[in-house]
């Protein structure tokens, strides 16, 4: 078996951060969403793994190389314009060649994996075997509907005002070849793109055996601000405690705490679950809990919860920051000469809360 991630799309919910790097770059737990997907992927002992990726393929590849320190192979297959996940299928019909594949959204986090159902597949090697999660509104998904004694699809539709059941395809799908003359089939969706969704519903519609397999583990789309911090909390849930680097003897640590090599922690305290990237150093300041902090960051005299902080940020002498995204060597510091007014170089679409 091969497996297709898909790594292109221009990630617009995700500003400013998909404005400098991919939304799959975004870091929870301190590791990309993407590197999330692969294990997921290699965890099956799948390791021939073609990655679509769009404009912002150089920074994909500067992270991901050739795979080989995450156990995988990784063919890059370019994709020049956003034209649909059935497009990215016809793009890597030369890759995929005659072999069964798992197809994987490099944003979607699937934490709880997915063995149980790429095994079912394996068993039963249906034409296609769609992954799907019950979700109170499935509106903006393609939703699955079952026929009523078991997980045989009768219906596919992609992003239905009306939904037919509650169960969303959550972004990974099993597929024989049978899916190459489904995606040569169908037309550009009333939204412009090839829609995979219709590819599948194609193969319904010509009888073949569609099935679905349900994921009942925690999943998110990973397309919003929110999303990423959400995903980042359940993760750290599971975290456990690893010191590498220096904490000194007047701070505290409570709670699982993982502090990468290097990093030093001096009169602080570190309320856990908290993630602490290599060489950062955390000085007369107090975070966490549900915090991840990049590498080779500063933070000093502040306080900081519920929040991610990418690598090379640094934060002075900010006393209250929750809920917070702040993306690579961004700097939050105090006014050199005005202590009265808040002064702010923003990027577009940036969001700032400021406690009245
Ligand atoms: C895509 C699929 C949709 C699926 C969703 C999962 O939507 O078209 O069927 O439910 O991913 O994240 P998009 O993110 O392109 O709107």
């Amino acid at each position: 078996m091969k497996a297709l991630v898909l790594s292109g799309g221009s990630g617009t919910r995700l500003r400013p951060f998909s404005y400098s790097m991919p939304k799959q770059l975004i870091p929870v737990v301190n590791k990309p969403v993407l590197e999330h997907v692969l294990d997921n992927i290699t965890a099956l002992g799948v390791t021939d793994i073609g990655i679509i990726v769009g404009e912002r393929a150089d920074e994909i590849r500067d992270a991901l190389g050739d795979g080989a320190q995450l156990g995988a192979r990784l063919t890059y297959i370019h994709q020049d314009a956003p034209l649909g996940l059935a497009h990215c299928v016809r793009l890597a019909r030369t890759f995929l060649g005659d072999d069964d594949f798992i197809m994987y959204l490099g944003d979607n986090m699937l934490p709880g994996g997915i063995k149980d159902i790429a095994a079912r597949f394996t068993a039963e090697r249906p034409a296609a075997q769609v992954v799907v999660h019950q979700v109170p509104d499935p509106r903006a998904f393609g939703v699955a509907e079952l026929a009523a004694d078991d997980d045989t699809v009768v219906r596919l539709v992609e992003k239905p005002e009306h939904p037919g059941s509650d169960l969303a395809l959550i972004g990974v799908y099993l597929f024989t070849p049978a899916i190459h003359e489904a995606v040569a089939a169908i037309e550009p969706s009333p939204r412009g793109e090839l829609e995979i969704t219709d590819a599948i519903q194609w193969l319904v519609t010509h009888g073949a055996e569609v099935k679905a397999a349900r994921y009942t583990g925690y999943w998110k789309d990973t397309g919003r601000a929110q999303d990423v911090l959400e995903c980042n909390r359940r993760l750290l849930a599971e975290l456990t405690t690893h010191i590498a680097g220096d904490v000194d003897a007047t701070s505290e640590l409570i709670g699982p705490v993982v502090i990468g090599t290097g990093a030093r922690i001096v009169r602080s305290r570190i309320t856990g679950p908290v993630v602490i990237g290599a060489g950062t150093l955390i000085e007369d300041s107090h975070i966490g809990p549900d915090t991840s902090i990049g590498d080779n960051c500063v933070l000093r005299a502040s306080r900081l919860v519920d929040s991610i902080v990418m690598n090379g940020a640094s934060i002075v002498q900010i006393p209250g920051l929750t809920g917070s995204l702040i993306g690579r060597a961004a700097t939050i510091g105090p006014s050199d000469h005005d202590q009265a007014h808040h002064r702010l170089v923003v990027g577009d679409h940036t969001h700032v809360e400021v406690a009245a």
